[in-house]
């Protein structure tokens, strides 16, 4: 995710600012840049894509003087990583100098607004609007001015604001996106997230949403965006850098598995308008629809889970058969991919090199791509024709689960996208799957604040040679993502299949207390998988079931049931997941792994 550093007060402020971008480099970036004010109140910025080293080489010959400035980390979401889309972003006078954390919902009205007013825009950011429009606003009062700005922002930001208009100052604005100041005698320093606040200062001070930091020289006071001052308290805090890097979470599997409600809320509200999906010009028209008779998925690991979950809603909606293979298989084998067909390709990263073979493969027999993918600019979605973000932030952790989740979410938009185009769903259809989506955010929310189950249930599987993961329907795709996630960070084998096919030769595998987890979430097929539960029970199995409230008979044949919210059968795969990504954390925690950086695997694999 992005990261933001400020500096107002006695010191040399860009090597406050280059540290703490430095300290901040573990959350990701594609690119970053520093705008320093001298004590003439001349702005200079330095923006490089790239690593922090790039653009400290380009500062060294620069030797910028200056007791004010900001920085930025940037994680692309509008706009390719490149040197006019990293931050700090300009106005249009030179005058003013922004960082930003987080959506600017509004940008392109108030983009057009300026444009009408005859402003021009250098880069493809939401940010750079912010930048003018505090030119536009400027009253001569640098707290005015952005009490102004404040009231026309609409969605998410966290922004640090420098000017040579008020060369001494440093503003920071807060709304839904954190910001925080470590303060001293000798000045302030203000950043996105504590750990680059900690070797400055242990004294800090939050800011809450829709309140503003006013900062001058080694002084600073507080505002609503109403501009009423407020008083704040100051904290001392006591973390080491471990723990302030990640959140105060144990691990970044464990904070990410958290973050699943907010970033799957950001991921549809980047994704539908008015109650309605959206995807702009990075979908296909109708005609293009109308051109492919065939459509394929393709992906590895985790993404190759979500794109199976995909595909099932995809035929639900479309009407129309489709396909999913394993990317290094569909590399070697495409004997019908032509120019006709649109492969759907998921990739966390927007690196994998299987995936990335197989998709340019396709595209050699003429074959449209549109790309899922976290990454922007990432080298899937540089060469895809179409590509849908995730908006999941950087995943640091190498098991998948954010990523998982928002994928669902972008296959499940774009299906009912192509749906409304090809005139195949009602308005009111489509109203009330994304009424479900949405949905989805507040279930998450309640699976996430219900965590106590996994220690217990991680003690009885964590001494399994193997355990199995059944399902039926979609049910048996989550299933086995749910083995994956113990595989990758528990190291015990575990292996998925369809409950019906458990009697067609591996019950023979079943003997006492071998763990079966059964994932039940649709309705249709309740009694067959309570059968399956019975029948794996009659050979002393230990059972646990992960099953959809008010399914009471589960209850009465399984040993253990974690129970998830009622939703759409083809939404459940994004509750499903939950209690098993929080029991493969708790098992790889119980057995001593390491459970970010399990071994032989790595986040990206490059190499086919
Ligand atoms: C690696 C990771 C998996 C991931 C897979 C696909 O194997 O360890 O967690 O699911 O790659 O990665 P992608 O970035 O393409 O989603």
């Amino acid at each position: 995710m992005c990261g933001i550093v400020g500096y107002c007060g006695k010191k040399n402020a860009e090597d406050h600012i280059i540290h703490g971008l430095e300290i901040l480099e573990y959350r990701g970036y594609d690119s970053a840049g520093i705008s320093v004010l001298n004590e003439d109140g001349k702005l200079t910025t330095v923006k490089r894509v790239g690593k922090l080293e790039i653009l400290k080489d380009a500062l060294t010959s620069l030797h910028l003087e200056g007791h004010v400035g900001i920085g930025h980390t940037r994680w692309a979401t509008h706009g390719i990583p490149s040197d006019k889309n990293a931050h700090p972003q300009v106005s249009e006078d030179g005058s003013f100098s922004v960082v930003h954390n987080g959506i600017i919902e509004n940008f392109i009205d108030l983009k057009s607004k300026l444009l009408a007013k005859g402003y021009t825009f250098k880069s493809d950011t939401d940010t750079e609007v912010v930048a003018n429009l505090f030119q536009d606003y400027n009253t001569g009062d640098f707290l005015e001015t952005a009490v102004k700005v404040a009231k026309d922002l609409k969605g998410a930001f966290a922004l640090g604001i420098i000017s040579s208009h008020y060369p001494g100052e440093l503003l920071g604005l807060r709304y839904q996106s954190p910001l925080v100041l470590g303060v001293d005698d000798q000045g302030t320093i203000l950043a996105s997230d504590i750990p680059a606040i900690m070797d400055y200062t242990k004294d800090i001070i939050s800011l809450e949403n829709g309140e503003i930091a006013y900062c001058q020289e080694d002084q600073r006071s507080f505002y609503s965006f109403e501009g009423e001052e407020i008083q704040k308290n100051m904290e001392h805090i006591d973390w080491n850098f471990e723990q302030a890097s990640k959140d105060g979470y144990a691990h970044f599997m464990l904070k990410e598995i958290h973050e699943q409600a907010e970033v799957i809320k950001k991921a549809l509200d980047m994704k539908i308008k008015d109650g309605k999906v959206s995807l702009g010009d990075q979908s296909f028209s109708k005609e293009e629809l109308a051109s492919f008779d065939k459509i394929y998925f393709t992906a590895c690991g985790t993404a190759y889970h979500a794109a199976e979950v995909g595909l099932r809603f995809f035929e639900e909606i479309l009407g129309l058969k489709c396909q999913s293979e394993i990317a290094s298989e569909l590399k070697y084998y495409q004997p019908f991919i032509d120019d006709k067909t649109l492969l759907v390709v998921v990739s966390q990263s927007g690196e994998t090199g299987d995936t990335l073979a197989a998709m340019e493969e396709a595209k050699a027999k003429g074959a449209k791509i549109l790309a899922i993918t976290n990454v922007v600019g990432s080298s899937i979605a540089r060469q895809a024709d179409k590509v849908q973000y995730c908006f999941a932030g950087p995943e640091i952790s190498v098991a998948s689960t954010k990523a998982y989740t928002t994928q669902l979410i972008c296959l499940y938009t774009i299906a009912l996208d192509f749906g409304q185009k090809l005139g195949l769903l009602d308005d009111q259809t489509h109203q009330a799957y994304v009424q479900d989506l949405y949905d989805l955010v507040g279930k998450v929310d309640l699976l996430l604040r219900r965590e106590d189950p996994y220690k217990d249930l991680a003690g009885k599987i964590k001494n399994a040679k193997e355990i199995f993961y059944l399902g039926r329907g979609i049910d048996y795709l989550s299933a086995k993502e749910g083995a994956l996630k113990i595989k990758e960070i528990s190291y015990i084998n575990a292996v998925s299949f369809p409950s019906g096919e458990l009697k067609h030769g591996s019950i023979a595998l079943l003997e006492d207390g071998v763990p079966v987890i059964f994932v039940i979430t649709q309705e249709s097929l309740l009694d067959k998988s309570i059968s399956n539960i019975k029948e794996v029970k009659a050979r002393g199995a230990y059972t646990l079931s992960i099953a959809m409230e008010g399914m009471d008979q589960v209850d009465e044949v399984s040993d253990d049931v974690v129970k998830v919210p009622r939703t759409n059968p083809f939404f459940a795969p994004v509750l499903a997941v939950l209690p098993q990504q929080f029991l493969a954390y708790e098992t790889s925690l119980a057995l001593g792994n390491d459970v970010d950086k399990p071994r032989n695997l790595a986040k990206s694999v490059t190499v086919e």
